[in-house]
């Protein structure tokens, strides 16, 4: 058997997905370059021994240094909300081809990115159709690629923009009706497949759709914070169309903003979030993949008892 890699880049090391990896690649033992913009807000990564690096996937002389001799990279960062040079074109289309390019000059052996489920050329949303691109470049740049495609997060779709809401204001915001149903995986599970993607020899897949068990609402998750907490369910809903309108009036300024309210604000059917194969996920992988409403109750408990530990 090939020994492990001894180095890896993770770009995006401060995000949902880039902690948990860095996380575990530590435990390993494997040797980790923790890019981020903010080095003072990683102190927690410097911690587990990872080398904090400053690289901004704007600026791409800062991805030639941390590219300098890694063996892998983990593309986790996207810039869905970003704005001014940080807009998504700049960071998720430009940003990644520069770092595509970085790593081939730099000789990384294998690169690993983190594109998105439903990620296709006629995706109604143009992140997603950026996403799509990368898969492109990648595949033709010559580099070992491996592609993850995950559903939302659990950290941020179902706690940070739903949930956390209802245990700190008692009321939920949705845009729209919220009765979409939706897949979620938690990021934790998302870092535990990311890691064999980069330490297998040979890598246990190319191109992996990625999901939790089951489909709920964004209404559905609001009613599961009130039910775990113990507490009636208030819901405020944007109406699509003003959620449309502010999408228009936010473009200008902040088209990161503008695109989720768009996002947000499109019909059920405009694009699909469901997934079948969690099953199939957990059995060859041997994942035991984490469930909303464990998430959930989790999320609950931590609340109450900041000091418990996330998943
Ligand atoms: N969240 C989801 O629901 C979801 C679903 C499917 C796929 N994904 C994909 O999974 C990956 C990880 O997402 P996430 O949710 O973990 O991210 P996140 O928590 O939103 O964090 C974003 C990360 O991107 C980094 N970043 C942003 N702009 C950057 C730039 N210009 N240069 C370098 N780094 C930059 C941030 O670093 P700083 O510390 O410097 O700000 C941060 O580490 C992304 O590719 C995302 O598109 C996410």
């Amino acid at each position: 058997m090939a020994a492990e890699p001894t180095s890896v880049l993770v770009i995006g090391a401060t995000g949902a997905l880039g902690r948990p990896v860095v996380r575990r690649l530590r435990q390993r033992g494997v040797a980790v370059r923790a890019a981020c913009r903010h080095p003072d807000l990683a102190a927690d990564l410097a911690a587990l021994g990872a080398e904090l690096m400053v690289a901004d996937l704007t600026r791409p002389a800062t991805l030639a240094s941390a590219c300098q001799g890694m063996q892998r990279v983990l593309a986790a960062a996207h810039g869905l909300l970003g704005r001014g040079r940080w807009r998504s074109e700049q960071v998720d289309d430009a940003g990644h081809r520069a770092l595509i390019q970085a790593a081939r000059a730099a000789g990384v052996r294998r690169f690993v990115y983190t594109s998105a489920f439903g990620a296709g050329p006629d995706h109604p949303v143009d992140f997603f159709r950026t996403k799509h691109h990368i898969e492109q470049a990648l595949a033709a740049s010559g580099l070992d690629a491996v592609v993850l495609r995950p559903t939302a997060f659990m950290e941020q779709h179902v706690h940070l923009f739903n949930g956390q809401a209802v245990l700190a204001k008692g009321k939920a915001s949705l845009v729209g009706p919220g009765t979409k149903p939706r897949n979620f995986v938690c990021a934790e599970d998302v870092a535990e497949l990311a890691v064999q993607a980069l330490l297998a020899d040979p890598p246990p897949f190319r191109r992996l759709d990625i999901g939790g068990p089951g489909h709920h609402s964004n209404h559905d998750i609001a009613a599961l914070y009130a039910q775990a907490a113990g507490i009636p369910l208030r819901v405020s809903q944007l109406p699509a169309p003003l959620a449309r309108a502010m999408s228009t009036l936010a473009q200008p300024f902040h088209p990161g903003l503008a695109r989720v309210l768009r996002m947000l604000s499109l019909p059920d059917t405009a694009f699909d979030e469901h997934f079948h194969a969690a099953a199939e996920l957990q059995h060859r992988f041997g994942l035991p993949l984490t469930t909303v409403e464990d998430f959930v109750q989790q999320r609950v408990r931590q609340a109450r008892s900041p000091r418990a530990t996330t998943t």
